[in-house]
């Protein structure tokens, strides 16, 4: 499904050196023995997935498709990500598709809050409220608006009947809420963490919704996790980028840049960036996390990755087959001087773009790029790419000695927060 080329970054005998380190933690994973073990749910989770429970799943979220103009998703970083990623990548970002699917509680933003409001006050809409601790500040408040702006709107009987939420099966205040008010509940697993939940109902609702066919993307993460759970290094590409992202950052080279050129795609990167991000960024060690869409970043920050200071490599993922497809026209005049590619593709264009720039960062920047070549970019293969990155993330952090599944730095400025904001015990 994808072809991984991490030969700009690491030569095969460096890669033959981890083997060691390699088939240790393979098995750690395998037997969910490391650090974080009890949040080693994701690894089999495609095969083991409830399926009861996504089939009635997929019957909510055909109510939703037939009798709502919007869904609100209301749900951040683990809770919200993954579905915002996959709907841009699959569904493009100018989908004419309904329901409208709107994600908030992403932010404080009074301004963006101010304005879905007052989007949604003529628009018939359900809402998808997602917190697996249930208690996460800017969701919650999100929530609390929505659903009075719904049960105003409805009444509070059809309110209860346009929410759907996802959320710890016992604990939490969005549980004893949904216990109380009875609304068609789903539940993200103890064992899975948030940044690892994208092929539970966190990422599954919402998509299932937006018309993204979510057992083929089950399946996609399925034929990863057949491919990815033994330490051959010739073949595990899962573990060969791994590799690669370790050997640069003990090489001098601290920051990823994750580059698409598919703005569609850029919701991945922001997945990726929390993905690695938190699971690495521990005891003061890690690579940096950043993104950035060519050719369009290529007129702003590509400066500095042609000249500037030698800190990045790049992990190009580039699909090679858009979905659609725009040729360009011929003028007879030709004023623009474009005519010399008149008849050919965007795609073609974009691809011309990609190897150019390949090989003005590698051998003139000197930019090591490992590329990710997917053939076309469908619910299956972006499955199998979730569980990839999943795989190789938790690869990653145990070759640091980190806790892959915890995120200990997150809660210091929510105490600052709330201790501002006068919350009981702070
Ligand atoms: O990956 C994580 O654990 C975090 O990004 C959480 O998903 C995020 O903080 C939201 O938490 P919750 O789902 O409890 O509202």
């Amino acid at each position: 499904m994808i072809k991984v080329d991490v030969s700009n970054v690491i030569s095969e005998q460096e890669i033959a050196k981890y083997q060691h380190q390699v088939t240790r933690i393979n098995k750690m994973i395998n037997d969910k023995s490391g650090p974080g073990n009890d949040f080693l749910g994701w690894v089999n989770w495609p095969n083991d997935y409830d399926k009861n429970e996504l089939e009635r799943l997929l019957v909510d979220a055909k109510y939703v498709r037939d009798n709502f103009d919007v869904l609100v998703v209301t749900g951040i970083g683990g809770s919200y990500l993954g579905a915002k990623c996959a709907i841009d990548a699959l569904k493009g970002l100018k989908s004419l598709d309904k329901p409208e699917i709107i994600f908030m509680g992403q932010t404080f933003s009074p301004n963006y809050t101010a304005q879905v409001l007052k989007y949604l006050e003529d628009k018939k809409f359900a809402i998808n409220v997602i917190s697996k601790s249930g208690t996460t500040t800017e969701t919650s408040i999100a929530f609390r608006l929505l659903k009075d702006l719904l049960e105003r709107k409805v009444g509070k009987e059809e309110a209860r009947k346009s929410i759907f939420a996802v959320t710890d099966k016992a604990r939490g205040a969005l549980k004893t809420l949904c216990n109380q008010e009875g609304y068609s509940t789903y539940v993200l697993p103890d064992d899975i963490g948030g940044r690892y939940s994208v092929l539970t109902p966190v990422g599954l609702f919402p998509l299932a919704a937006a018309r993204v066919d979510v057992k083929a993307m089950l399946l996609g993460a399925q034929e990863a996790r057949k491919e990815f759970d033994n330490d051959d290094l010739k073949n595990n590409k899962c573990y060969r980028y791994a590799i690669s992202r370790d050997y640069m950052l003990h090489h001098s080279h601290p920051v990823e840049m994750y580059v698409t050129y598919e703005p569609q795609m850029s919701q991945i990167s922001e997945w990726l960036k929390q993905l690695f991000g938190e699971s690495e960024g521990k005891e003061k060690k890690g690579l940096l996390p950043t993104s950035a869409t060519f050719s369009t970043d290529l007129h702003s920050l590509g400066q500095f990755i042609q000249d500037g200071s030698p800190l990045l490599f790049e992990t190009i993922l580039n699909v090679l087959e858009p979905k659609e497809d725009v040729t360009i026209p011929s003028d007879k005049d030709d004023l623009d001087g474009l005519n010399y590619i008149a008849g050919k593709k965007l795609s073609y264009v974009n691809q011309m773009a990609f190897q150019g720039t390949l090989k003005a960062h590698q051998e003139d920047g000197g930019v090591p790029c490992n590329v990710i070549y997917i053939e076309k970019l469908d619910a299956k293969t972006l499955g199998y790419l979730f569980y990839f990155f999943m795989r190789a993330c938790a690869m990653s952090a145990y070759l640091l000695e980190i806790n892959p599944f915890n995120q200990p730095g997150v809660e210091i400025y929510k105490k600052n927060m709330f201790h501002l904001l006068g919350k009981k015990g702070y």
